[in-house]
């Protein structure tokens, strides 16, 4: 199963993409996540792109492309979850078009919905482990009382740098105006598929579970 999860930033996509990883095995391309990789290993690419997304705003189509081509070529078992990409028009058409290279069929693209409200408290409620990536907010999805992440242990608690309000909404305008636009594509594509993102983490686990056929 292949599949894509649309929705503006802190809809849940990360969360939900993570429990796909453990439950079926499937691979996770985060074009967000490639990214920050290439700043904290200091590429070429990484420095371009920093401030860029710090601010809020979209990285070129041609670099995030060319990450998921590269990504697509080591195949996955479990099939492909794209998180954070395609976010335009034409990331999606060149995602049509790599995967139709590579005989691989898009099963579903499922929208995660929320209103902007609980965006700006998920967002700014969030931390990630720095061990192994796991997603936790203040309110809820606190650290352990401990301080140890409860997957790994890891006491390294990171804040992304885009994680405040004003990036926030730069980042909510980018969505508004070049990646909605994907709904309709996708719906008319008729492969859209609805979850309510508003609802708990575990109800949206049962909704994603029950649109991919468990
Ligand atoms: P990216 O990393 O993709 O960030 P994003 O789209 O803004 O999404 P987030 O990671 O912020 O949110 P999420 O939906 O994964 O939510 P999460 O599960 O963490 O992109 C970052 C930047 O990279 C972009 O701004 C751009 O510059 C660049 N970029 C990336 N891809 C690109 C592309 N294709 N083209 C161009 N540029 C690109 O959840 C959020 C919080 O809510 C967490 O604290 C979580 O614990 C909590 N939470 C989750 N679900 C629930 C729930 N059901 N109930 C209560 N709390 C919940
Ligand atoms: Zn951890």
């Amino acid at each position: 199963t292949n599949i894509i999860l649309l929705g503006p930033p802190g809809a849940g996509k990360g969360t939900q993409a993570r429990y796909l990883v453990e439950s079926r095995g499937m691979v996770q391309l985060s074009t967000g996540d490639m990214l920050r990789e290439a700043q904290t290993s200091g590429t070429e690419m990484g420095k371009k792109v920093a401030a860029i997304m710090a601010e809020g705003k979209l990285v070129t189509d041609q670099i995030v492309i060319g990450l998921i081509r590269e990504k697509l070529q080591g195949g996955a078992e479990g099939g492909f979850i794209f998180d954070g990409f395609p976010r335009t028009l034409a990331q999606a058409d060149a995602l049509a078009k790599l995967l139709d290279e590579m005989d691989l069929k898009l099963d579903a693209v499922i929208e995660m919905q929320v209103d902007d409200e609980a965006l700006v408290a998920r967002i700014t409620g969030r931390s990630t482990c720095g061990g192994c990536g796991e997603v936790y907010h203040d309110q809820t999805k606190p650290w352990p009382a401990d301080g140890k992440c409860a997957n790994c242990g890891s006491t390294d608690v990171q804040r992304r740098a885009d994680d405040n309000e004003d990036s926030l909404k730069t980042r909510l305008m980018e969505y508004y105006k070049k990646t909605s636009p994907l709904i309709g594509y996708y719906y008319a594509k008729g492969n859209l598929q609805r979850v309510d993102g508003l609802a708990s983490i575990e109800e949206v686990r049962k909704s994603m579970a029950w649109i991919m056929g468990e």
